[in-house]
């Protein structure tokens, strides 16, 4: 099926050619070890599709801002993708260059190439765009078809996940990105009866057009983490020492105060989990009515769950992108091991996005319960607010 009227993979035959992919192998990586390689696996039906290439797979890594990071290398990446191949990948030092022109010059198909950090350019994240498009045409140069599986990067519109696009035809989406339209696409068109989404994490300033556009969309939306904390200190409550940034607490009132929103779908938490981080360690679940000064919430609590995963599990569909609490805390992961475990025993169309969440399915085992896990967090939000994408704009029409 074509993915939102642009041209797929299954659309062209690029045998033989020299191909330029964009992948999204912005892993989660600790000291130069890669400790979740789900997007790195994620792109394999692409890579294994496209053998019969020269293949030059780039992406971004962290946020190098410019700047050369060895910190910030894909290097490691093109270690385990070997692992997982298994065949060599060529690590190149740079993603644009007279290097990488030789490199790809000589290569035969069949050979597949690592290009290093495409954030390493500032031109890839440039504003100016005569500068970013500069770029975009030398990254292109070398090959003759682009192919974008960069979903968890789409909604970002970069010299290498937008702009390039306009210099090789044709330019086609990958499996990745196909699958993840489909799936996120699907859930947009469910009703709004029955839809139960779910949103925690920190910023609720970045997820403020999201948290409208669910309310338009589901039935309910549920609001946990530390996004509720702001809701509440929006409401007058107290927080104590709760993480509450001012912009999200800025973002939060200005929801709750329009006139013109229909905020009957909103559900916040009634009781939570919070902890007193100064002098003797001590912890206890509370009212959120009753959170008090050097103390913070850190996880919703039990009455909260109780709601929360009652109508999760009756619900016809799922969505659900952030971390109720400090789940990294054994003692703080309740409310979002329930949610997980609530998503996974729901009988409805369920999907999962965000690397924190990812990371929480995982923790509670019960990724095969849920029906799409996307790769992308940002991005899965941005789709749904917006409905579409620049990395998805950028393709050649079907
Ligand atoms: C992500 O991890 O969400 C994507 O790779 C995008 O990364 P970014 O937020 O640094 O642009």
């Amino acid at each position: 099926m074509p993915a939102m009227g642009r041209l797929t993979l299954r659309d062209v035959n690029l045998s033989g050619k020299r191909v330029l992919c964009r992948v999204d192998f912005n892993v989660p990586m600790e000291g130069g070890v890669i400790t979740d390689d789900t997007r790195i696996r994620s792109a394999l039906p692409t890579i294994q599709a496209l053998s019969d290439t020269v293949l030059a797979l780039c992406s971004h890594f962290g946020r190098p801002k410019g700047k050369r990071d060895p910190k910030q290398s894909l290097r490691p990446c093109a270690e385990r993708l070997e692992e997982l191949l298994g065949k060599p990948v060529t690590f190149l030092e740079d993603c644009v260059g007279d290097s990488v022109a030789q490199a790809i010059a000589a290569a035969k198909p069949g050979d597949i190439f690592l290009l290093e950090n495409t954030r390493f350019h500032a031109e890839e994240e440039a504003k100016d765009e005569a500068a970013r498009r500069a770029f975009a045409e030398a990254m292109a140069a070398p090959f003759d078809a682009y192919v974008n599986d960069a979903f968890g990067s789409a909604h970002r519109a970069h010299a290498s996940t937008y702009d390039v696009a306009q210099f090789l035809s044709p330019a086609v989406a990958g499996f990745l990105m196909e699958k993840e339209i489909a799936q996120l696409h699907k859930l947009l068109q469910q009703p709004r009866e029955g839809f139960v989404a779910v949103l925690g994490g920190v910023k609720v300033d970045d997820k403020i057009g999201v948290v409208r556009a669910l309310l338009a969309k589901a039935e309910r939306v549920l609001i946990g983490g530390a996004m509720a904390w702001s809701f509440l200190k929006a409401r007058h409550y107290e927080t104590g020492s709760s993480v509450c940034p001012p912009e999200s607490v800025a973002a939060a009132l200005q929801l709750l105060e329009d006139p013109n929103l229909d905020r009957s779908g909103l559900v916040l938490p009634t009781d939570c989990h919070m902890r007193n981080r100064w002098g003797s360690f001590q912890h206890k679940k509370v009212p959120v009515t009753m959170i008090r000064r050097g103390w913070s919430a850190v996880d919703i609590g039990a009455e909260t769950i109780a709601r929360f995963t009652a109508e999760i599990r009756a619900a016809r569909t799922v969505f659900w992108n952030g971390p109720m609490g400090l789940f990294e805390l054994p003692l703080f992961r309740d409310g979002t091991m329930a949610v997980a475990q609530a998503v996974a025993e729901c009988k409805g169309f369920t999907v999962v996005g965000g690397g924190d969440t990812i990371a929480a399915v995982e923790q509670a085992g019960v990724g095969d319960s849920i029906d799409h896990i996307s790769t992308g967090g940002g991005a899965s939000l941005e789709f749904i607010e917006f409905g579409t994408l620049p990395g998805i704009e950028a393709l050649n029409p079907a």
